[in-house]
């Protein structure tokens, strides 16, 4: 298994990144590339550190990692959007988009501090030598900058999604009324990529990617500039914040190690913020998880539907104890099944909704970096026993299916691309490491005191 997942990270690896999958995605992705890191790691800690740095470079002045990173050497018909829908490098300029190097004009989630904390763990000695801290501090401050400052759309505090790529669940059913009010594109105005090397079944409908690509236009017709454009659709989603909140921990350990140490504070002040406004604002006792908001809807209300993004938080420190037994009766219980006998692994979406797919993408089969991460959560809080399960769980299904993007959250059948990098440097990293210490009563963030190899 370490060795299989060690050759498709060597196969995956460009010279500078790492593809997701050399058919599908042949570029370099965002918070793909945070969760290779993760794993590259413990192949390589240089290569590890390049694939953040590689990321980075392509940062805009204002401070937004947009989601794709292309490569010139690829050819335009190879993955739509392609750079000449982006056009990065001139719509994007008055948001400072490099002039060099093409991208998309989206984010996805932030995982990216998380990940360097994670890569400078594994070997200190060569983070220091290398300055690698030190030269990637400024950027990750500025990244979560652009998204506290830029994207509070909703006025409440937490960062707001413009395109359903953003949350990096393309099609989850709960975008599905948020999408409804956008005009798509005409389908004869683009021709998808994807379905060259993805089963249509596995895939997002030709309509979801009508509404993609009106909404990236749209973004990309007001020059990308956040204060300008519509974004006629705006959603709070628990999982990009919970990403931003365990970021913004690691970056107070990231500070306190090589920033201007007074910042440390900032950001565990920063997380706090951010936690209560997630609390107050995405958590619905009764379904006892957290949910979507809908900022376009009358009433700016909560989405009615079960995503495991609403679980995410449970990577968040600090949880008071009535949210977190809530959220483990929840991933539990019947609409996600964690730990029963027929469920293989933590679907992306609620077992028993409507909308549930067992092989559609973001609307039902499970996804081994949103596993990775609730193991995560797991271990914070002291749930040790469920952490061990769900780790066998993830990298049986990993092992089973070929490294898949994804899989049937019942069978564990693989579905979408194989030798996947990230389900390949998550696997190696649930092999390597001990994971994170559980929570001190004392409610210290485990992030910051990370024992990690
Ligand atoms: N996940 C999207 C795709 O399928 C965009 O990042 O291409």
């Amino acid at each position: 298994m370490r060795r299989t997942a060690r050759g498709v990270l060597l196969r995956n690896w460009t010279g500078a990144s790492t593809v997701p999958s050399h058919g599908l995605y042949p570029h370099q992705w965002s918070w793909d590339s945070a969760f290779i890191a993760i794993g590259l790691r413990h192949l390589s800690v240089l290569r590890a550190q390049r694939e953040l740095e590689t990321l980075f470079t392509a940062q805009w002045e204002d401070g937004r990692v947009p989601h794709i990173v292309f490569n010139p050497a690829v050819p335009l018909g190879a993955y739509f959007p392609s750079p000449d829908f982006w056009r990065s490098s001139s719509a994007g300029a008055a948001a400072g988009a490099p002039a060099a190097t093409e991208t998309s004009g989206i984010v996805q989630p932030p995982v990216h501090a998380l990940a360097a904390w994670l890569v400078h763990r594994a070997d200190p000695e060569t983070s220091r030598r290398r300055g690698f801290l030190r030269r990637l501090y400024p950027r990750l401050a500025a990244w979560h900058r652009y998204l506290t400052d830029r994207r509070d759309l909703g006025g409440g505090g937490l960062v707001a999604a413009v395109h359903p790529w953003e949350p990096g669940m393309d099609n989850s059913p709960c975008w599905d009324r948020p999408l409804a009010r956008i005009e798509p594109a005409a389908p004869d105005t683009f021709r998808r990529a994807d379905l060259d090397h993805g089963a249509a079944e596995d895939r997002p409908t030709d309509l979801d990617y009508g509404r993609y690509v009106r909404l990236a236009t749209e973004y990309r017709d007001a020059r990308y500039r956040d204060a300008e454009a519509p974004h006629s659709f705006a959603v709070e989603d628990p999982g990009i914040n919970a990403l931003l909140i365990a970021s913004e921990h690691a970056l107070a350990s990231i500070a306190a190690e090589a920033g201007p140490p007074a910042a440390a504070d900032g950001h565990r002040e920063r997380a706090a913020r951010l936690t209560a406004a997630l609390l107050e604002r995405l958590w619905d006792a009764e379904a006892g998880q957290f949910l979507c908001r809908d900022l376009r809807s009358a009433g700016s209300g909560l989405v009615p539907e079960r995503s495991a993004a609403g679980l995410l938080p449970l990577i968040v420190p600090g949880l008071p104890d009535d949210v977190v037994t809530a959220l483990l009766r929840t991933a539990t219980g019947r609409h996600f099944g964690l730990g029963s006998a027929d469920v293989r692994l933590v679907p992306s979406y609620d077992l028993c909704g409507e909308a549930f797919n067992a092989k559609r993408y973001w609307r039902g089969p499970a996804w081994f970096n949103v596993n990775w991460l609730l193991e995560r959560g797991l271990r914070q809080y002291g749930r040790e026993a469920r952490a061990d399960a769900l780790r066998t769980a993830i990298l049986s299904a990993a092992d089973s299916s070929s490294l898949a993007e994804y899989v049937d959250p019942h069978t564990g059948r693989g579905r979408g691309a194989r030798d996947f990098s990230w389900t390949a440097a998550l696997a190696l990293d649930l092999l390597t490491s001990t994971g994170p210490p559980a929570q001190t009563p004392d409610r210290e963030p485990a992030l910051v005191h990370t024992r990690e190899t």
